[in-house]
This record gives structure tokens, sequence and C-alpha cells, in this order.
């Protein structure tokens, strides 16, 4: 038996381009669907907005301003002896519309500084695709993910990277998160927004959605599969060292009963949520319940004639996946109506939640490694988990947060517990490592970092960087692989 983490454990942390680089329309980058989405809060959902509401703020253009601080906030993470960083690249700085006919230069350059400044200190880069940051025009113009062209110019922008990041960049993955869009969450990708409707973006996983949308955003993610396929194929050609992932957000749902309907659903949640794109990805073919699902809620996907082989050609060497909290569903309609359309959810009774109501629950971990070992028998990581939480600055200027440690003390436990039982989990990448923009609320005082930036919801601050207590103890974790917890 495994007792603890591997030798070559990698630890380190994650994030995406849009919630930290800022630069938005700096050095050729073009528009990104994520450059046209409001802030917002716990209360005030974010919106999209095909046009730009000169009274709103738009969280990603200035972010943190990764962009030209890079230098600063990679030395931090060395600093605590990152082995590995995932960080994402922004399409649109590289292809600014997306169906350019030549790369963008300076994007190019900019991520070969990073990757080279990563290197120096040892780092290792992960590298996500495709992160909520699709280029807006492939949005307006093709109806993003929906249209099947897209498929070509994601695979434009692949080689580019690929080819130009060969020796600089081993670990890649696809896209992010790629189950949302077996959720309402991923309409925009699909194509399906209706600019300036005001719709809100952040609504339950399991609420409202039209039968065009489940249509809409299931052919979308076939498209994405394929590109994705592909994707896994070219990065082996042009360097077989490359390692490539398939990514999904780690859906846990337990029944709120025993009674088997709460079961059944449960099970059929994680069937549809985690499974259709885990086995797509990572066995090369739908499982057989995705056909009575997709029978069922009338959704025809138009399948091309080679897909079956190219899906089965482009299967990815490791999973990796995000996991924040777990949910409970129930078949009691009533119930859920009477607790709203909660994220994650009906509350689960024995669990705690944050201050955003997401439920912390690390056995909830422990059970999806299991789960996803169990079925693929690959290798494992985990790409995203973290606490959001508000900080406080006091006056001598450091920041205790003991909530945040203890969440990932929890998680890290359990991660050595799901070792002992046999899963193959070869890295951890604390979400939001620095401070940055939540992808959810588009709030900066929802903070996951280890690195404090000095800015507030409004935009005021400095941007100054400092490290909060969470920084020293999570050096230490790394130092000791995993041993240190204290
Ligand atoms: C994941 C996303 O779903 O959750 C990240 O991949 C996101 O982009 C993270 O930031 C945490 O969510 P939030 O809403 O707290 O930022």
């Amino acid at each position: 038996m495994n007792k603890s983490f591997p030798r070559d454990f990698l630890w380190g942390g994650a994030t995406a381009a849009n919630q930290l680089e800022g630069a938005w329309n700096v050095d050729g980058k073009g528009v990104s669907i994520s450059d046209k989405m409001t802030s917002g809060s716990r209360e005030h959902p974010r919106r999209f907005t095909a046009e730009f509401d000169p009274s709103a703020d738009y969280p990603s253009h200035e972010a943190i301003d990764f962009y030209h601080r890079y230098e600063e906030d990679i030395a931090l993470l060395g600093e605590m002896g990152f082995k590995v960083y995932r960080m994402s690249i922004a399409w649109t700085r590289i292809y600014p519309n997306g169906d350019d006919a030549e790369p963008n230069q300076a994007g190019i350059e900019f991520y070969r500084n990073v990757f080279k400044t990563l290197r120096k200190y040892g780092i290792e880069p992960l590298v996500t695709l495709s992160h909520y940051e699709m280029p807006y025009h492939l949005v307006s113009e093709y109806n993003g993910w929906g249209d099947r062209k897209t498929i070509d110019f994601f695979q434009n922008f692949c080689r580019t990277v690929f080819t130009e990041y060969k020796g600089l960049v081993k670990y890649w993955l696809t896209f992010n998160e790629i189950n949302i869009l077996t959720t309402p969450f991923g309409d925009l990708m699909a194509g399906g927004m209706t600019p300036d409707e005001d719709e809100p973006l952040i609504m339950s996983l399991h609420g409202k959605s039209s039968p065009e949308s489940m249509q809409r955003r299931f052919q979308a993610l076939h498209h994405q599969f394929i590109a994705s396929a592909k994707a896994v194929k070219m990065a082996h050609e042009i360097d077989p060292d490359n390692q490539v992932s398939a990514m999904i957000t780690g859906m846990v749902a337990y029944p709120y009963t025993p009674n088997p309907a709460d079961v059944l659903k449960a099970r059929q949640n994680s069937q549809i949520g985690n499974y259709i794109c885990g086995d797509v990805m990572i066995r090369g073919a739908y499982p057989v319940f995705a056909d009575r699902y997709f029978e069922e809620n009338g959704i025809k996907l138009e399948i091309a004639e080679d897909d079956a082989q190219t899906l089965m050609e482009g299967t990815a060497d490791f999973i990796s996946f995000s996991y924040y909290a777990s949910s409970c569903v129930s078949t009691d309609e009533e119930l859920v109506k009477s607790t709203g359309n909660l994220l994650f959810g009906l509350p689960n009774p024995y669990l705690e939640a944050s201050d955003w109501g997401w439920t912390i629950d690390p056995i909830g971990l422990r059970i999806f490694l299991n789960e996803l070992y169990d079925r693929y028998q690959v290798p494992v990581m985990i790409v995203e988990n973290g606490l959001g939480a508000e900080d406080t600055v006091e006056e001598d200027g450091s920041i205790h947060d003991p909530y945040r440690i203890e969440y990932l003390r929890q998680h890290i436990l359990a991660m050595k517990e799901a070792i002992k039982d046999g899963v193959d989990l070869i890295g951890y990448t604390a979400w939001g490592c620095i401070d940055l923009v939540s992808a959810s609320t588009g709030e900066m005082e929802k903070r996951y970092g280890f690195i404090y930036v000095d800015k507030d919801n409004e935009g005021n601050g400095t941007l100054a960087r400092s490290r909060k207590d969470s920084f020293y103890w999570y050096q230490k974790v790394i130092e000791s692989n995993g041993e240190d917890l204290g």
C-alpha cells in the first residue's frame, strides 16, 4: 500500500488568463467572451453584454495585471517551492479573432517569456488551451462551438502553440471543465446567449434549461470532444513528450435521502455530468447511457462519419478535475422549490458551507478520486481546489487565513487517503494561488490566494502583492512533500 505522496508529486497552483492577466486589449489581443462579462456579486449575477456598457465594470480588463507583473508573481510561486503552475493561454492573444490567417507575434512572445521565467524557477507549466475565454468574434460570427468550423480554428491555435512552445511546455489540458456544457452555464460558448438579454449566467447547475439550449450545448460539446481529440493527437505528433489531459469539474452529487429514487437521480446526475465527458475523452467513445438521455431529451447530434475514429485516436493521457464542493439532489420537487435555485443543490445537513454557500466536503474529494480511478485507471490530477473567502489585512500588513489553511489541510488529508486507497494521484494545483477575479461573481474579494493582491471589488487598490499565513504553510507542505500539514 502506498502510504504517502509519490516523490515526484506535482505540487502547485492554478489560474486562468482572463482572471488575472488584465491588459485585455494590449499588444494586439482580441476580445474574448470573458472580456464582455460584467462584475457581479453574491446577490447580483454577472451579465454578458454583447456591446460594452459604459456604466458597467469589466473585471477581466485589468484583473491583477499579471501581464505586466508576471516576473514578480512567478518569483513568489518559486519561493513557495512550486513544482507546477497551471495557467491558460488566452486564445485571443494568439489569434485575436479566432479565425485570423496569421497569429499575433506579441502574444506568442508574451507566453514564451512566461514559460521561460517559470523554467528559471524550476516550475513546470501546465497549460489550459481553453479556459472560458474563446474569441468573441467566433461566438458572434459562428455561434461559437455550435459550428463545426470552430474545430478548425482551434486546431490552428493548437498547432501554433504546440510548435512555438515545444520543449518549454509538456503538460496540457484541452478544455477547462468541458462538462460545463452539460449545464446551462455552458450556453454562451455554444453560441446560445442572446446578447444584452440581461440573462443571469449564474444559475443552478440543475436549473432551467430549454430543449433548444440542451440541443445547442450537447452539439457544441460534441464539437469540443472532436477538437480535444484532434489536439491530443497533434500534441503527440509535434512532441512525443507531450502529456495531454481531459479536464472536468467534479460534480459530486449525493442523494438527499435513502429513497431509491433519490439514489438513482444522484447516479444519473453523475453519469450525465461527469461520465459522458470522461468516457469520451478517456475511453474514446460515448457511454451507452448517453443514448437514452439524448433520445429522451430530444437531443439529435450531428456526427460526421469519421468522428468515432477521431475520438478513439485522441484519447487523453491523464484525467484532471476541479473540486470545490458537493451537492445534494432530490426527486421531491416541492422540497427543491422551497430551497430556491441553489448552485450546489439542496443544503447538506452534515456539511458546513463557505460564505458563498459552497459546501466544504473533503470526503467528497476522496470519493470522487476513487470513482474516477476505478473507472479509468489512468493517472489523475486535481487541478483546482480551494476556499474562496474574504481576508483582512492587519495593521502590520499580515494576513491571517486559518480558514483557508484548514480547508486545504482537510483536502490534502483526503488526497492522502485516496493514495492509500490505491489512486494514482500525480499532482495538485490549488486554485487561485494568487488572488484573482472570481469566475462566478466577478468579485476580487472572493479570494483563494496564498498571495494577497491589494484590490477590492470596486477596483481600488495598489495591486501590491503580499504573503498570507497560508503562503508559509503551503511552502512547508511542499517542502515536506505533504507530510507537514501542521
Ligand atoms: C472553476 C473555474 O469552476 O471554479 C475557475 O474553472 C473558477 O475559473 C473556479 O475561478 C472558482 O470559482 P469562483 O466562481 O469562485 O471563481
